[in-house]
């Protein structure tokens, strides 16, 4: 529970960082890493419009830029009326760090509005698993 609202006060605070001079559709993110750390994103759009950043991008960047790689929670926010959902790609971008028990919540201004497994956001999914080469890793 702790956990939950650090999440959701996190992702309403890096949302408001959220740059959308176009949209003006505020996205704020905020991941629990695996390993217990905290990390967030906001969306950043650009005048180019297909070189925007969804904010789900920006935390996950942050994660693995962090030394983490594995999503245990993460929040997913916006303070529009209706309640956000990731898109396609990005629910394929957090599927390479997750697990299907991954917890995914939507928030909007007044909490979170609903908690999912990320089995159930997406299932039937593409992972590693097809590729002959599973991904290694450097590190
Ligand atoms: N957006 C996100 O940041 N995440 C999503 O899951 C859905 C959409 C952003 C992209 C764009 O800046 C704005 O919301 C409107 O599409």
């Amino acid at each position: 529970m702790g956990d939950e609202m650090d999440l959701f006060n996190l992702a309403g605070l890096v949302m408001k960082n959220a740059y959308t001079p176009y949209s003006n559709f505020k996205v704020g993110v905020a991941i629990l890493s695996t390993t217990g750390n905290l990390y967030k994103g906001c969306n950043v759009e650009n005048a180019a419009y297909p070189q925007g950043l969804c904010a789900e991008s920006g935390a996950i960047s942050a994660m693995i830029a962090g030394g983490c790689f594995k999503i245990r929670e993460i929040l997913i926010r916006s303070d529009a009326k209706k309640l956000i959902v990731p898109c396609g790609g990005c629910r394929q971008k957090i599927r390479e760090f997750s697990y299907k028990e991954t917890i995914v919540h939507l928030a909007d201004s007044t909490g979170i509005k609903k908690t999912l497994s990320f089995e159930k956001l997406l299932p039937f999914s593409f992972d590693n698993s097809y590729l002959e080469n599973k991904g290694k890793r450097s590190s």
